[in-house]
Parts: C-alpha cells; structure tokens; sequence
C-alpha cells in the first residue's frame, strides 16, 4: 500500500494585497507546521513572483489557473512556462469557478492538465458535483466523468498524435505521470457556503473515487494518487475529516486566508 503524503493546498482565489499577504505569509513562515504534510499556496498570477520570493521554500506555490498551449495570441493567459519561469510548481485546475463562472469545459481542463503537467509542472484536478446534481442522486457518475476526461488526456492517443506531430520527438514520461497530480473533490454546494460535506460523504466519495482508478487506471494510480477534499474545510472540521482513510488532504479557500489555516495544515500531526 503506497504511503500517501498528506497534501494541504491554500487556494487564496482572488483576495489579498501584497500587505495582507506578507502578513499571512509572515504567519506560515514562522509556524510550526508538520513536517509530514506537503503545503502549497495558490496565489492570484499576478502575485506568484512575489509569494514565491516571501514564502519559505518548504511550502509550494501554485497558479489558480493557466492555458493549455505554451504561448501566443492569448490575451489574458499565462502559460505553465511563465510559471515555472517564476519558480512555481504547481497549478490548480478545473475549479469549480473555472468550471462554472467561466465556462470552461472538461475537453478544455483535459488539455489544461495535460499541457501542464507535459510542462513538468504538478496539478492539482478539481472535481464536484453542484447540489441539484447531488440531489438527483448523480454525484457519482458526475465525478467520474470529469476525472474520466482529465484521465483521457493524460494517455489518449489524439493527445500523443498532436505532440508528436508538433516535432517532438519522443513523449516525455511525466505526462502520463499520475505522480504529479492531486485529485481535488470539491462539492460545489460546500464551496463558501460553510456547508461542509459531512466525514462520511467525504469518505464514501473518495473511497468511490479510488476504486474508479483502480478499475480505469492501475492499482499503482489508485494507491498513491492524493484525493484531497475542499468545500468549507475550517480549523474546527478539519481533524474529523482528516481522520477518514481515503481523505489525502485539503483544498481550502476561506480558511486558508486566516491563521486557523495552520491548524488545517496540522490536522493530520
Ligand atoms: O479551492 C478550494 C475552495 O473552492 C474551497 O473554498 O472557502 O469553501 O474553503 P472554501
């Protein structure tokens, strides 16, 4: 059984200033935090420089987003270049705003992930199923097939044919590296509601999750993927929640602008 490290992201989404941040990460950096739990900050793009140059080098930094083609005409974009070129290694994508807000589609969160990770960058996937999904009783073929389209994309042959195609001469192994992606259950109905899935929901998602991999990928992916829960994850739920087996870790928002998101960080220590 693969010993999954326990992952907690901080996704600041579009808040903050560069004093309210020095201060939050002024907080982190002299907390003690459990060695034992990989972190990572996802900062709004145009403060990744300035996070990563304040941020203690044991915690991560993350985009909120990013395009799925290295550079060009893209008004607005950042590519995973430009964020590796600032020092960050990782990138948050198919948030359920993206998702939602914005409209993008799986085909184009698939291509997201793929490029990103093609750009040796590591992904944290977010899927979830919005409440009248979960009412109608569909949680479960929802989540499946968003995870379905990114899982797609990591081996589909269309996606080696154009990389290949491009002049590439060979297919570089991260891409199809499970090991760099965190899979990320957000129910949309807990995000910024203070409606937090319950332990149990958490866990049978997850736990149902898992077994999709195992059966659709291998029992090495199924093992050692992180599947980290988001939706209203506070100081006060978080150790419940922590102590199901199938749930890796965190994706926080609200909390995690605040001290009670060191808390969140030790929930497993
Ligand atoms: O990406 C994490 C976020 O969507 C969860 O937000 O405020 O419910 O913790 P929040």
């Amino acid at each position: 059984m693969a010993l999954r490290r326990f992952f907690v992201g901080g996704n600041w989404k579009m808040n903050g200033n560069k004093e309210s941040l020095e201060e939050l990460m002024t907080t982190l950096n002299t907390s003690s935090l459990h060695d034992q739990t990989e972190v990572v900050c996802a900062a709004p793009s145009i403060y990744l420089d300035f996070v990563r140059s304040s941020l203690d080098p044991r915690i991560g930094v993350a985009a909120q987003n990013c395009y799925k083609v290295a550079k060009g005409a893209f008004t607005g974009e950042i590519s995973p270049a430009m964020i590796k070129d600032c020092g960050v290694d990782w990138v948050i994508l198919g948030h359920s705003e993206r998702r939602h807000v914005f409209g993008e589609s799986d085909e184009l969160i698939g291509q997201k992930v793929a490029h990103a990770l093609e750009s040796d960058l590591g992904v944290i996937a977010c899927i979830g199923e919005k409440l009248e999904e979960r009412e109608a009783g569909t949680t479960e073929e929802v989540v499946y097939a968003q995870t379905q389209v990114i899982a797609g994309f990591l081996l589909s042959e269309e996606f080696w044919f154009s990389f290949l195609m491009e002049g590439c001469c060979s297919v570089p192994d991260n891409v199809k590296d499970w090991g760099k992606v965190v899979l990320a259950y957000e129910p949309v109905w807990a995000i910024g509601t203070g409606k937090t899935a319950s332990p149990e929901q958490a866990q049978e998602v997850h736990e149902k999750l898992r077994a999709w991999l195992r059966a659709n990928v291998s029992d090495d992916v199924a093992d050692s993927v992180r599947i980290i829960y988001g939706g209203s994850v506070t100081g006060a739920n978080c150790r419940e929640l922590a102590a199901q087996g199938d749930v890796d870790g965190f994706l926080v928002g609200g909390a995690s602008l605040k001290p009670e998101f060191v808390d969140i960080i030790n929930a497993r220590a």
